[in-house]
């Protein structure tokens, strides 16, 4: 096999597409547009959701090919062993609704092959061994095309694996969606297998998991059933952390040139003594979880779309915890203050070539770091105090043991990490009743599942239709802001849930209760009015020479859907929209607040939320 860097792999990936016949085109937002399902783009697949569904056609056309970041973030904890990731690239190439199985497999077993380099000698593959009985609802039958093509071009029989659904169906990314059974590529790493019933899927470290396709022919609805989609895409997904790793034979994606200057950085950084006294697991363990961590933080605080802060809920949340995690570990490692913008420079400065993002968006990225970075150190003195007084109280008392309760309450109260108060407790030689922690900690969870579920009005179903009538509300109201406002007032951000649209935009004060009433009328007078929404593909520049709106820094390809609601609005945008205003039953301005400095924020409901 060759050892290409990641560059190179990005490079001779999308080339290899275009060569047969996919358009390049731009990646995605790691925060998902519109798209209440997800917090973060989990998939290459993800930002083409509405494309696979066939509810729209993409303006590059039906064959695709990206590399798309993504964040998984399911795994957390798991970070810091030799193969969890919490962001990666993913390379992709997609079919909507045009080549199916045959050059899917053969492209990927060419480029694996001739590209990479690999024998096929290397490569096991899986395919899905089908489900239920012929002739009674929910039968799918096993993948035996897919087999048959394995076979022709070389793969014998007994690498190629006939594996249930827990293995060889994908999808879909949120609760909905497109999805199917998938073929998944293994490279066999030459060592000896761990067990008789050792096979790809087995995380023995034997066979690696190179590429999926997946075959999109259903649908998943919001009962759960799996129906036909009536349409044949394929969607395709290799990780370029992982595809690297393989191809360097480095031992893990950390040893790789993608994470060099990262973990060079942290060990500049670290103090010798404090390293020293650690075990070389729990450094090592330590330097992972910052390496991956403030590089997921990177991303995010430098994506395009914006908006996702350090928090309590959501993404925010998500985001919140991965910085203060890698905190945690550099007090470990004796590292000092100031950390996360050094490491976030670092991050930059690998990837900016590729994702110039990065660059453009660095200065907010440090001011966000250092504050969160001061305020949980902050937290962490505070915690650390409230600690100090518990352990003093139990002394005097003769006590030996913190409740799980009282560490709960340091935890949930004060921000104050239970791993912390495990390391003091020891150090003090008292012990910790984690069981009681557990358990105060997992009552609590449930109380906030159950909270956030009922605020879920809406069924799953309905929850796409409703973001579909908000996202052409947002249209709307952002002309009827034009009118009352003047042409100034531009939009800044937006973000869609099943239960609201959010809107920022751009106004120095506070907006009068007039204004909001007039907003509200003109925006009622539309719907009334059953304004057509129609939809033509154009080009940026055509479509702003007849005056339309775009937004604020986005990423086009050369063709984009340009959306016009009567003479109201003229927004490109990717969709989707509803067909005519009348859909939206009336508009609702629930709230106007500051955003930042000079930005507003509107959140408005519609028909009968
Ligand atoms: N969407 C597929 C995956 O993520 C390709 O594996």
């Amino acid at each position: 096999m060759k050892n290409l860097t990641a560059d190179e792999l990005r490079e001779t990936y999308l080339k290899f597409f275009e060569s047969k016949g996919h358009a390049i085109i731009p990646g995605a937002s790691v925060i998902p547009e519109n798209d209440p399902t997800v917090l973060f783009t989990t998939a290459g697949m993800h930002p083409l959701v509405p494309y696979l569904m066939g509810a729209m056609e993409h303006p590059a056309g039906t064959r695709l090919t990206d590399v798309q970041k993504c964040v998984r973030t399911g795994d957390i904890d798991e970070v810091g062993d030799a193969a969890h990731l919490t962001f990666f690239e993913m390379l992709g190439n997609w079919s909507l609704n045009d080549y199916f199985k045959k050059e899917a497999i053969s492209w990927s077993f060419e480029f694996l092959t001739t590209k990479l380099g690999f024998s096929p000698d290397q490569l096991s593959v899986t395919v899905f061994r089908g489900e239920g009985k012929e002739g009674e609802p929910g039968y799918i039958p096993a993948d035996e095309e897919a087999v048959a093509i394995w076979k022709s071009l070389g793969i014998p029989d007994e690498r190629i694996y006939r594996l249930p659904r827990e293995d060889n169906w994908w999808g879909p990314a949120g609760t909905t969606g497109p999805c199917g059974p998938d073929t998944e590529m293994f490279i066999d790493t030459g060592r000896p297998k761990c067990g008789p019933d050792c096979r790809p899927g087995c995380h023995c470290g034997k066979f690696v998991e190179i590429w999926n396709d997946v075959f999109m022919q259903y649908n998943k609805n919001a009962e759960g059933k799996f129906e036909p989609l009536g349409r044949h895409n394929v969607d395709t997904g290799m990780g370029v952390e992982r595809t690297i790793c393989m191809m360097s034979g480095a031992p893990t994606v950390y040893d790789t040139e993608i994470f060099a200057p990262i973990m060079a950085k942290i060990d500049e950084l670290s103090s010798p003594e404090a390293v020293a006294a650690l075990s070389a697991d729990e450094a090592l363990k330590a330097r992972r979880v910052i390496a991956d961590h403030m590089r997921t933080a990177t991303f995010i605080l430098c994506d395009p779309k914006g908006g996702v802060k350090p928090g309590n809920v959501g993404a925010n949340y998500v985001l919140r915890r991965l910085i203060r995690r890698a905190i945690r570990y550099s007090r470990m490692l004796g590292i000092g203050e100031g950390f996360t913008v050094k490491m976030a420079e670092t991050v930059c400065a690998k990837y900016k070539h590729v994702y110039p993002e990065l660059a453009a968006n660095l200065e907010t990225c440090r001011n966000d770091l250092a504050q969160e970075e001061k305020r949980f150190n902050a937290t962490l003195d505070k915690g650390e105090a409230m600690y100090n007084k518990v352990a003093e109280q139990l002394k005097a008392h003769g006590q030996s043991q913190i409740s799980g309760k009282t560490a709960f309450k340091l935890y949930d109260t004060f921000g104050f990490p239970i791993e912390l108060t495990l390391e003091m407790a020891a150090k003090d030689g008292l012990t910790v009743d984690k069981d009681g922690f557990d358990e105060a900690n997992r009552k609590h969870q449930e109380l906030s599942r159950t909270t956030s579920a009922g605020s879920f009005k809406a069924g799953l179903q309905d929850n796409s239709e409703v973001v579909t009538r908000l996202h052409t509300a947002t249209h709307l109201l952002h002309a009827a802001l034009h009118k009352v406002l003047g042409p100034t007032a531009n939009q800044k951000g937006s973000n869609i849930t099943a239960e609201r649209l959010r809107f920022d935009f751009a106004w120095p004060q506070k907006m009068t209760d007039e204004q909001k009433a007039e907003v509200e009328k003109l925006v009622n007078g539309w719907i009334e009015q059953g304004i057509e929404v129609t939809k033509k593909m154009t080009t940026v520049e055509e479509a702003k020479a007849e005056g339309a709106m775009a937004l604020f820094g986005a990423k086009y390809g050369d063709q984009v859907s340009l959306y016009t609601i009567g003479d109201v609005s003229k927004e490109i945008c990717c969709g989707p929209h509803v067909q005519n205003t009348k859909e939206l039953g009336s508009f609702k301005i629930k709230k106007e607040e500051a955003s930042s400095a000079g930005v507003r924020r509107i959140k408005a409901v519609i028909g009968n939320m």
